[in-house]
């Protein structure tokens, strides 16, 4: 068993249950890229400041860095009896380079050291996300640019309202994953801040230069308040939550196509290599991985109550509590990473069966609206318009016609203003042809909103590189 560097003011050794039960490694391990990037970042600073010499910088760094290359090769076990990642490095170090490895911990506390990994951990993957949503993003764009024309029923209550375009239907889900994008941008503000320095609770009494390490790690600003930096956690609150909003978003777009794969709907098909068939009924093809998405979204809204929970009435500064921070934490990113990867290539994979989503469009009396309209331009009250109309889908309903095939004689009936031109509205292409306005889903105003959306993306990418 490996001693323990706070061995010390203690006599007894740790319970071996306690000691597997309070011990992190087995999780918190995955943050050793951070741990050593953190580290070598405060010996530098070390160094610098006159704390450190040259060659005892110079052996750590070199230490640090064949660690890190001995952990990725897989060469390396952890000690249980270490505790967690940071402790069981310096433990690492210190044998592989002697008594200089134990300087390193010197103007430093794990509290401060954890609090660096998880940010650089979160600010990472949190631009992995958007990477993600951006590939999905353009996925969903290369979709709408070819359906700008598709005319299928847009539904209110699930139930057929207004004929409009699948490209159109397209760009609302890309305007959900737009906000979502920014919602991880917004975030990464308040996650790209250099807590070291801060010690333990109340900063050290060695001269650091903490912009130094912010500077060398890459963050925006130093924290300004050292209990704050070791106790706040809010940022993975935030990443979590725009990760449920997310989550929530890619259970409606999933909910959509379960529901127009069925034979009832007929909408779309999903290839075979996104389907999986049934143990039992030969003629099945379940639509799996949309219902997976949207069931994963269980464990994902399940997180922010933990995390939120975690953080509830802890006094200032470091608890123990925040180490449970991490296993939601990393169960999220994977798993929205899992489901943006999973959707962004089920996409090109969805054959859109445009004859039915025509037919099911002109089906539940969907230009009724445009009717009304049509009157009301003739100067009657929209009100009584609504009436009119009413009364011609209820004489339609009890004669077995749709709004095309009754007579114009019949509509003069109702109305002597209805003239033949009432049947070029009439149309599905003439309802969503006359919805032409910005934002509307006329085909001319999808296109505008693709090309739109495309410069966003362009823009989103400029600011990457
Ligand atoms: N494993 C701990 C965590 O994840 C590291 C910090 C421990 N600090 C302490 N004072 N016990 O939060």
């Amino acid at each position: 068993m490996k001693e323990k560097p706070w061995q010390g003011r203690f006599t007894e050794s740790t319970d071996a249950f306690v000691e597997a039960f309070t011990a992190s490694i087995d999780f918190d391990k995955r943050l050793y890229k951070y741990d050593i990037k953190g580290s070598i970042a405060h010996a530098l600073m070390l160094n610098k400041s006159g704390i450190l010499s040259d060659s005892e910088y110079r052996q750590i760094k070199t230490g640090l860095t064949e660690i890190l290359n001995e952990i990725t090769d897989g060469k390396i076990e952890f000690s249980i009896s270490l505790e967690d990642i940071h402790m069981n490095i310096e433990s690492i170090l210190t044998e592989k380079i002697g008594d200089v490895g134990k300087k390193l911990h010197t103007g430093r506390s794990r509290n401060d050291q954890v609090a660096t990994d998880i940010r650089l951990y979160c600010r990472d993957e949190t631009d992995n996300i958007k990477k993600q949503i951006t590939l999905l993003m353009e996925q969903l764009l290369s979709v709408a640019k070819i359906h700008t024309h598709t005319i299928m029923p847009g539904f209110t209550h699930l139930q057929i309202a207004q004929p409009i375009t699948f490209g159109h239907h397209m760009m609302a889900w890309f305007e959900m994953l737009k906000r979502d994008y920014q919602r991880y941008e917004d975030s990464r503000k308040r996650t790209n801040i250099n807590p070291l320095g801060a010690a333990a609770l109340a900063g050290t009494t060695y001269p650091i230069d903490r912009n130094l390490t912010t500077e060398e790690l890459n963050f925006d600003v130093t924290s300004e308040n050292s209990l704050d930096s070791v106790s706040d956690r809010d940022f993975i609150i935030e990443l979590i939550s725009a990760s449920s909003i997310l989550m929530m978003h890619l259970t409606r777009f999933s909910e959509e196509l379960i529901i127009w794969s069925t034979s009832q709907f007929n909408f779309v098909e999903l290839s075979d290599s996104f389907s999986t068939g049934s143990s039992i009924m030969p003629q099945k093809k379940n639509p799996d991985v949309p219902e997976l998405i949207r069931g994963k979204s269980g464990r994902v809204f399940g997180h922010l109550f933990s995390i939120l929970t975690i953080m509830k009435s802890q006094p200032l500064a470091y608890n123990k509590d925040n180490q449970e921070d991490k296993e939601p934490l990393f169960d999220v990113i994977d798993n929205i990473k899992g489901c943006l990867k999973v959707f962004t290539e089920m996409m090109p994979n969805i054959s859109i069966n445009k004859e039915r989503m025509h037919q099911s469009a002109k089906e539940g009396f969907s230009t009724a609206t445009d009717l009304a309209d049509y009157l009301v331009k003739k100067g009657i009250p929209f009100r009584s318009c609504h009436d009119i109309v009413g009364s011609i889908v209820k004489y339609a309903l009890d004669n077995n016609l749709t709004l095309p095939e009754i007579s114009l004689a019949k509509y003069k009936e109702f109305n002597k203003l209805v003239e033949s031109d009432v049947f070029d509205i009439l149309t599905v292409e003439g309802s969503v042809n006359s919805r032409n306005h910005y934002g509307a889903t006329a085909p001319n105003q999808v296109s505008e909103a693709i090309n739109r959306a495309y410069k966003y993306i362009d823009n989103i990418k400029n600011n990457e590189d």
